[in-house]
């Protein structure tokens, strides 16, 4: 089969696309799927160099969408010819041996791409907004890299929530894209006003700063994040684009009372009543139109280093997917 191996971390020239992977053999409790459609995420950036820990080689890719072409021993609920979207390991290729108890049916009427543009980022979206930071009807709340694939999602689920936003993104397309997606403030923190962003944030909150900051720039962002958000408010760091933040020292916390949180999707849906009750949420804004996709573009498997070097290069607006 087709399939995308990293045989060590590195930059995108490090993504090997074969046409002579072996077909995975499912294992107990989980499911063959032959993919229609691979997600791309950031965090299979942090896979491919190093910044986060996993053996190789590795097929990269944590979620897809497809048909179920075998069952393994254990599984329930699952039978040859499902259309499904999952959540686990190994997505950049044809076929992907993923875990039963990750997996849901689409329902009719819902495409693959629609579900799969919002699955993995949907979800991360949801558990933030409702868990780690419950959002309240006129919150105000800064959301950087407001135009990707979270960011897009998450600033229409603050806005349904009765939040008011300021969203950050760099360059005038995708601060045009926030604003449409209704943000009440849009800050192009790449400009030359924007560079001072915590001035703009401050002066929209009346010098106050914001009840919540969801941060997933980290680095280059996290000390303006600290500045800008309000005395009691909370920072959510949840991503690293542009590198980790560095190990806070606690006392920076004090001066406001700030708390902080590093939260992760998997953390929120370990159980299958939790995954299902966050899929179900998220269909439900879907099928409703409450909820937009936006497919930045689908790209045949052999140029996903081509997806790498887009994404990495804040070249990319909403979802990124892979046809193998
Ligand atoms: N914790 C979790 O469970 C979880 C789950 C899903 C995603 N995430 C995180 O959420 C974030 C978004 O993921 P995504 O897949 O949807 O990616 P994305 O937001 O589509 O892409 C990352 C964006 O970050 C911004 N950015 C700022 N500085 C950057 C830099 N130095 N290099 C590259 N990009 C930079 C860019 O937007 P601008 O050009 O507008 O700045 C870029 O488009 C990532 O940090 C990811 O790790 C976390």
């Amino acid at each position: 089969m087709k399939g995308v191996v990293v045989e060590q971390t590195g930059g995108p020239e490090v993504l090997q696309f074969r046409t002579s992977q072996p077909v995975p053999t499912p294992q107990a409790g989980q499911l063959l799927v032959r993919n229609n459609l691979a997600g791309v995420n950031y965090i299979d950036t942090y896979f491919r160099t190093g910044l986060y820990a996993s053996p190789k080689p590795e097929v990269l890719g944590r979620e897809g969408a497809g048909t179920v072409t075998a069952v393994g021993d254990g599984t329930s609920g699952f039978t040859v010819g499902d259309r499904v979207a999952w959540m686990g390991t190994g997505g950049y290729a044809e076929y992907t041996a993923v875990p039963a108890a990750k997996t849901v049916k689409i329902p009719d009427g819902v495409s693959d791409e629609d579900v799969l543009a919002a699955f993995l980022s949907g979800m991360t979206v949801l558990t933030l907004a409702k868990e780690t930071y419950p959002v309240q009807k006129g919150d105000w709340v800064l959301l950087h890299a407001a135009a990707g694939g979270a960011g897009f999602l998450m600033t229409q689920v603050l806005k349904i929530m009765g939040a008011k936003v300021i969203g950050t993104a760099g360059g005038p397309e995708k601060c045009a894209l926030v604003k449409s997606l209704g943000a009440d403030v849009v800050i192009d923190y790449r400009s030359e006003e924007g560079k001072d962003w915590v001035k703009l944030v401050k002066e929209a909150t009346g010098g106050r700063g914001v009840d919540v900051v969801f941060d997933s720039v980290g680095k280059d962002t996290w000390e303006g994040s600290l500045e800008a958000v309000k005395r009691k408010g909370t920072i959510i760091w949840f991503g690293n684009a542009s590198g980790p933040v560095p190990p806070i020292a606690l006392p920076l916390l004090s001066p406001k009372c700030v708390k902080i949180a590093r939260p992760q999707l998997f953390g929120y849906i370990e159980t299958r009543e939790e995954f299902e009750y966050y899929f179900n949420e998220l269909l439900s804004l879907l099928q409703s139109g409450q909820l937009k996709v936006k497919v930045h573009k689908v790209y045949p498997l052999e140029q996903v280093a081509q997806a790498h070097i887009d994404l990495e290069g804040r070249k990319t607006t909403g979802k990124l997917l892979l046809k193998p």
